[in-house]
């Protein structure tokens, strides 16, 4: 199918949406940043962010897509036709390129564990065996160039056969089978001994340890996990029909995203407890060195493991798929390219611009770890582009949609399938006052 289209159904879109937020950044990122950040406080800044601060924003970026049926540069043009918004677009697409790179060498580490589970690579794995493993496996260059090629390449593929016969189909099937294996990996976890201590890292703040830099890595991971900031819900909003109830379909997308991350962590710090590892020494490996060790104490370890090795990767498929669908929606919509150009020419440029996170979990020493930072480079672009970009895309969307658009005109896309909108006022302000605001002031006080 060339050009644009239309989800079948608001549940329709309620999957896709629900698919591209549900993906690594609940299961993989989530847990590493809670772990990074300290533990429990950052979970209830994290659930805050949420409420106040990316929710607003969802709806914002659904109802600007619907209303301009646009990609995020033509959205802004649309409302806007002269001054400098559509740059906030472009700063999309580009974001949309960055984030891909990395995601796709991380979606390519599921679709290695897959099959190290299903060979039962993880029988009677322990804590040590499983980091051990975990950095033989990154550190093979070669590998990692295969696996997140092949990623890439099979998003390629599914974007180019078009909006709903692609993304929508594979959604519908993953929830509900990842969410039941979700629930028995909780109740393995709860139930290993020494698991309360994760508990308590996981669920009880330490006040003490606040430092505003927890502030800015809970919003930019709201902003990940749901998807915001680059223009995405934007463009997945154009695809939308104007009968179907926005509030209501964006307040299930946050919802089942929300609640899966809350639960990824519920099933990884008991555990990292158990495994006698200490859980704010995880890094990017964090999920891959202790779901093993979940699988190896599980009955069925090598089933179970499997398969959710296999819908983890299909969960992180219906992400990138939404993150390639960005770059090429404005290739279709403002270069009049065909679907499958655009999406063919996306994918190449996105893997040249990946070797250097494939490489940088031991693959490449320069790589993996960079002077003047310390960090690695998929550690480094996903703070710039998966935190910080993000945010200041979800920042000026906040202002285009609460000033220049106009919080009374966003209102009316926003009711049009729908008699009342009990929280118009609540989004309202937001938009206009709480969300820019506060990240601003996140900003600021992270510079200053
Ligand atoms: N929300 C996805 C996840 O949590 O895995 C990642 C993502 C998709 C980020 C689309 C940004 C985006 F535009």
């Amino acid at each position: 199918m060339s050009g644009r289209g239309k989800w079948g159904s608001k549940v329709g879109f309620i999957l896709a949406a629900s698919g591209s937020a549900v993906g690594l950044g609940n299961i993989w990122r989530f847990p590493y940043t809670v772990s990074k950040n300290g533990g429990a406080l950052f979970v209830l800044i994290y659930l805050i962010a949420v409420l106040f601060i990316a929710y607003p924003v969802l709806i914002a970026e659904v109802s600007l897509g619907r209303f301009s049926n646009k990609n995020p540069v033509g959205a802004f043009k649309s409302i806007k036709t002269k001054g400098k918004w559509k740059y906030v677009g472009y700063l999309g697409v580009l974001t949309g390129f960055m984030i891909l790179s990395y995601y796709a060498v991380v979606a390519g580490w599921t679709v290695g564990y897959f099959f190290k589970a299903l060979t039962g690579k993880f029988a009677k794995m322990n804590n040590e065996a499983a980091t051990q493993a975990y950095t033989n496996f990154t550190s093979n260059s070669l590998l990692q160039i295969i696996l997140f090629t092949a990623f890439i390449l099979l998003t390629v593929y599914v974007v180019s056969r078009g909006v709903s016969s692609g993304i929508e189909k594979f959604s519908k099937i993953l929830m509900p089978v990842l969410f039941g294996i979700l629930l028995l990996l909780l109740i393995r976890s709860l139930t290993m001994q020494g698991a309360s201590k994760g508990l308590e890292f996981y669920l009880k703040p330490d006040f003490s340890a606040f430092k505003p830099r927890v502030i800015l890595e809970a919003m930019g991971q709201a902003f990940f996990s749901l998807s915001l900031g680059m223009g995405t819900m934007i463009t997945y909003g154009s695809y939308v029909n104007k009968r179907e109830n926005l509030p209501s379909a964006t307040a299930w997308v946050a919802f089942f995203d929300t609640f899966i991350a809350f639960v990824a962590g519920l099933i990884i710090f008991p555990a990292v407890y158990a495994a006698g590892m200490q859980a704010t020494s995880g890094g990017p490996g964090l999920v891959f060195q202790i779901l093993p060790v979940i699988f190896a104490k599980m009955p069925g370890g090598v089933i179970f493991g499997s398969l959710f090795f296999l819908l983890l990767s299909i969960a992180a498929l219906t992400s990138t798929i939404s993150v390639l669908e960005v770059p090429v929606a404005f290739f279709i919509d403002e270069k009049k390219w065909n679907r499958k150009k655009s999406a063919l020419t996306v994918g190449a440029i996105t893997i040249i611009f990946g070797v250097p996170s494939a490489l940088s979990q031991g693959g490449n020493s320069f790589f993996s770890k960079l002077p003047l930072v310390n960090k690695g480079f998929l550690d480094l672009w996903d703070i710039i582009w998966g935190n910080l970009s993000l945010s200041i895309g979800a920042f000026f969307v906040a202002i285009f949609v609460g000033y220049i658009w106009k919080t009374s005109n966003a209102l009316l896309e926003i009711t049009k399938g729908t008699e009342k909108f009990k929280l118009a006022f609540f989004w309202m302000i937001s938009i206009k006052f709480v969300s820019p605001v506060l990240i601003l002031l996140i900003f600021l006080g992270i510079i200053l």
